[in-house]
């Protein structure tokens, strides 16, 4: 009835939904890794002659030159590349080009392809990650006794160093190397071989294939092998992580970098001028790490999204998972190499830190533990004693350590003027001794021994 005008509609839509060339091209050093790692063996089992397989790998050398040299061309008739690599074979060694897919179906191979490519990307995060963990630890180390405010609400807490809250972040980059490290380590199974869904008849030799393309070897069950998103799955989960970390150094650097605060001034290469407004640096880089982290965490709901509910094995629908991770790869890369550029150039204010540091009565703690220790008064009423001093600290407009001895007896007879020992913002931080604290002394230990367990 209506069908005569959609004629030819509904083929060329179909063929655009159905294609996933356009992104899945991204992949082909891996596809042809794997064809070639695919018809070696088959050659050396027989399976195809050994002729005819040294024609189907030269083959597939030269399609890689092509694409190499013009880019791999976008013709959505042949859907993938997959089915553009096997035309383009066939266009220059002919009919023998048909051997190549034998014992095989797209479903491991695609499998396969993605778990070389999303390992790939996981190689190039950790090194990455590694030269963010330099720049932290220079920093850190540079400014192992600089001290500044440490914040609890964004409120003046306590005063910290510099070097300490650099390790903090540290401490989350770390735990995101041994996250993409874990994800690889468990990726790192071949699929190939598992055919369509149910395995092949052919006397494959799966190790074979698997040792070939750097595998730990081939996945044990051929339904879950071609159904399995997990590793693209994992490394999405390690990316958000990161990227959730790299989010907060980033807001660190907004923060740090506006007027009020001026603890950082970023380097000319990290800043954007405005377009009216001439006297403005601002932190873009900062905040599009920032922005970048919600589309990364965007990208591991789109896959858990597309994952769940499907049925084994395979259904088209998993097509659908290469773009989300493509996308928050690139983010991530961008991102760990800004916030990277952005720690080894930035321009720490140390005189505005401490200045403001002391500001803020953040040796408060260090009066009130001073009257525990050396007065044997309960930690309570010493915080009580101390709101006082700091009350009367606030109606001269001076520091806790600017109190005339006077002052302070006045609130409490059992302060002397040893007291005085405590009050300045080194004296608290050199105090801070106790393993993974803020005193100077710890935070060279401590990026001494995360220099020695990486080695460098
Ligand atoms: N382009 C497809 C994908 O990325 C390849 C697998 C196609 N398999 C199939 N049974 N249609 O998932």
């Amino acid at each position: 009835m209506w069908g005569g005008r959609f004629a030819e509609g509904p083929s060329s839509v179909m063929r655009e939904i159905n294609a996933s060339i356009p992104f899945d091209k991204r992949m082909w050093r891996q596809d042809i890794a794997g064809s070639k790692a695919h018809v070696a063996m088959l050659g050396k089992q027989g399976i195809v002659d050994a002729a005819d397989a040294a024609t189907i790998s030269a083959g597939l050398d030269a399609v890689a030159a092509d694409y190499e040299r013009d880019g791999v061309p976008e013709d959505l008739a042949l859907e993938d590349i997959h089915m553009l690599t096997e035309a383009r074979l066939a266009e220059k060694i002919g009919p023998v080009a048909g051997r190549l897919h034998t014992a095989r179906s797209r479903n491991d191979q695609v499998a396969t392809d993605f778990r070389l490519w999303v390992r790939d990307a996981t190689d190039q995060v950790l090194a990455a990650l590694a030269a963010l963990q330099d720049a932290l630890l220079a920093r850190a180390d540079e400014h192992a006794g600089s001290v500044m405010p440490g914040f609890t609400h964004l409120q003046s807490a306590q005063p910290v160093t510099l070097g300490h809250h650099l390790m903090a972040y540290f401490e989350m980059i770390a735990r995101d190397v041994s996250r993409f490290a874990d994800a690889r380590a468990r990726g790192n199974r071949c699929p190939l071989g598992s055919a369509a869904l149910a395995g092949t008849g052919f006397p494959l030799d799966r190790e074979a294939t698997a040792a070939a393309l750097g595998f730990d070897g081939p996945t044990r069950n051929s339904l879950d092998a071609v159904s399995d998103r997990d590793f693209a799955l994992d490394y999405l989960m390690a990316a958000a992580q990161c990227a959730l970390h790299l989010s907060r150094l980033a807001e660190e650097f907004v923060i740090w970098a506006s007027q009020p605060f001026g603890f950082v001034k970023l380097s000319d290469q990290w800043s954007t001028g405005s377009s009216i407004m001439p006297q403005k640096r601002n932190p873009d880089a900062a905040e599009l790490v920032r922005g970048h982290s919600g589309r990364i965490v965007g990208c591991l709901t789109s896959l858990m999204i597309t994952m769940k509910g499907l049925p084994l094995a395979y259904s088209k629908d998993m097509q659908d998972d290469k773009p989300p991770v493509f996308e928050a790869h690139d983010l991530l890369a961008l991102s760990i190499a800004a916030m990277t550029g952005m720690v080894e150039s930035a321009q720490f204010r140390t005189d505005r830190m401490r200045g403001l540091a002391e500001s803020g009565f953040a040796t408060a703690t260090d009066l009130a533990d001073w009257l525990v220790r050396e007065g044997g008064i309960p930690f309570r009423e010493a915080h009580h004693i101390t709101g006082r001093a700091v009350a009367a600290a606030e109606a001269k407009n001076v520091r806790l350590d600017q109190l005339e001895l006077a002052d302070l007896q006045a609130i409490d007879q059992r302060i002397d003027e040893r007291v005085f020992g405590v009050l300045t913002v080194d004296a608290s931080v050199a105090s801070r001794i106790s393993f993974g604290g803020t005193a100077p002394v710890r935070v060279r230990e401590a990026i001494a021994a995360a220099r020695a367990a990486r080695g460098v």
